[in-house]
Order: C-alpha cells, then structure tokens, then sequence
C-alpha cells in the first residue's frame, strides 16, 4: 500500500467511558474519493474529529497512519501541517479575526516560506471567492460571524481551495445549502480533486456525492463500518435507507 494517504488501523475511540469507535479500518489512497454516510449519532463526526486530532476524543487503541507515519497522537497542528484538512459540520465563528487573515495565516502555517506574498495571495483569495460566488469584501468581514449556515459551509470551501490539502475531510459540507450553491460547491470540490489528493466526505445527499464523482462508499453503524461498496450503495441507501443494508454488531 505504497500510496496510503490515510490508514486507520483498528481504532477505538471514547469519550469517557463510552465507546464511540470500535475496531474501525479505513485505508484512502490518493487519488481516492470516499463517502461516509450513517444515521445521526453513527460516529461519523466522531471519526472526523479523530482523524483531526481533536484531543476531546481519547483514542483507545489502535493507530492512524498518514502517508505511512504514525500520527496518532500527534497534535491538530500537526496534522493540518502535514495536508490534512477538516470542514466541520458546523464551522465556528471567530470574531476579531477577518476571514482573509485566518486563510492566510493558515497557509503560511503549512507552506512556509513558499506561502505567496500578499498580492498574490489576494489576487488567488480573489479568484477562489468568485467561483465560489462568495462577495469578496467577505475578505475583511470577522471569520463566520453572522455569516448564514451556506456561508460558512462555503467559507469552509474557500478554506480548502487555498490550504490545498492532501487529505480533506468534509463533514455534511452539504447542509444548508440551497440547489445552486450545492452545485457550485462540488464543482469547486470536483475542481480541487486531483490524483494527489483524496476526499473523505461525509454526506447524505446523493447529489453531491454524484456531482463530486464517488469511488468508494462506507455506512458507519455503531462506530464501525458496517457496510463498504462503490458509488451504487448512495442511491441504495436514498431509495431504501439504512436498515436493510447494515447488521447488528456482533
Ligand atoms: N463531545 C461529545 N461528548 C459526548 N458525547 C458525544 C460527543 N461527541 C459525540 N458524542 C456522541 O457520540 C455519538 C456519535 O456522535 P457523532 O460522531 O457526532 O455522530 P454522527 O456525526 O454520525 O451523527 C452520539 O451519540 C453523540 O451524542
Ligand atoms: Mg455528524
């Protein structure tokens, strides 16, 4: 498995004493684009947050590997250094800091001194913004605040396009948002998608998992992965929901 961007091998995560990941593997390669749907309450932000480092969730057992090195108990930082990118389900507003410069110290974070300098950077900023069709004085407004629910979820895309991560992680990126912007941001994350990189997403909308083109998708049950298949199990859950495909753990 030369080219393993993600493996997560048998991990076992809590919160207290509860078990909310058990035994769980999934191995994404680059190149690859994965579907996680479940019903609410499944795990599927909890293996998100995992995958992210998010130190409210205690790993247990098991480790996660990323471009084959152990980063199990590395730090958020860390990982989001090393390409692995996070759109959580519901974005946080961060007041005093301007969108721009939160993107911008982002990535000087993770490109260093190859990070481009401040025209440019605004000119790309700029270009992202517009196919986006976010207005581009968003720039200068207070990261989130009294943004709608479908602007955070697109500020959180403008985020990914300029971070350029290896791995993106998009939790119900989806929700809230109306047709056309559902159609604007998988096109823009069909765009980012390249051989390079990889998408875990979390969804339960068949669209975009169809406007995104889909390789393989999983049904989390009970804090493992129930059910794996390719792009015909979306449909099969939207038509016939996910009691007839999942089992009860042993
Ligand atoms: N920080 C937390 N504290 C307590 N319980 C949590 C926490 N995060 C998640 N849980 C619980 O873990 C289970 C899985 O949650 P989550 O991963 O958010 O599910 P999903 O994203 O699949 O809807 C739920 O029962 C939820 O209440
Ligand atoms: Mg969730």
């Amino acid at each position: 498995m030369s080219n393993a961007l993600l493996e997560i091998r048998k991990l076992r995560v809590n919160i207290g004493e509860r078990a909310l990941l058990r035994d769980l593997n999934l191995t994404i390669r680059a190149g690859e684009t994965h579907v996680l749907m479940g019903q609410n309450g499944a795990g599927k932000s909890t293996l998100a947050a995992a995958i992210m480092g998010n130190p409210a969730y205690t790993v247990v057992s098991g480790e996660i590997l990323f471009e084959g090195e152990d980063i199990t108990g590395e730090s958020t930082d860390k990982r989001a250094r090393r390409g692995i990118f996070l759109s959580f389900q519901n974005p946080g507003e961060v007041p005093g800091v301007t969108l721009e410069s939160f993107i911008r110290a982002a990535k000087g974070a993770r490109e260093g001194a190859s990070a481009p300098r401040m025209l440019a950077f605004r000119r790309e900023l700029n270009g992202a913004m517009d196919g986006l069709g976010i207005p581009r004085e968003y720039a200068d407004r207070d990261l989130n605040v009294g943004f709608s629910g479908g602007e955070k979820k697109k500020s959180e895309i403008l985020q990914l396009l300029a971070l350029r991560p290896r791995l993106a992680v998009l939790d119900e990126t989806d929700s809230g948002l109306d047709i056309d912007a559902l159609r604007t941001v998988s096109d823009n994350i069909r765009a980012f998608k390249t051989s390079d990189n990889a998408l875990l997403i979390i969804t339960h909308n068949a669209r975009l998992a169809e406007g995104i083109g889909v390789d393989f998708v999983h049904v989390l049950e009970n804090g493992r992965i129930a059910v794996s298949g390719g792009p015909e199990l979306v449909s099969r859950i939207t038509e016939r929901g996910f009691g007839k495909l999942t089992f009860d753990a042993p």
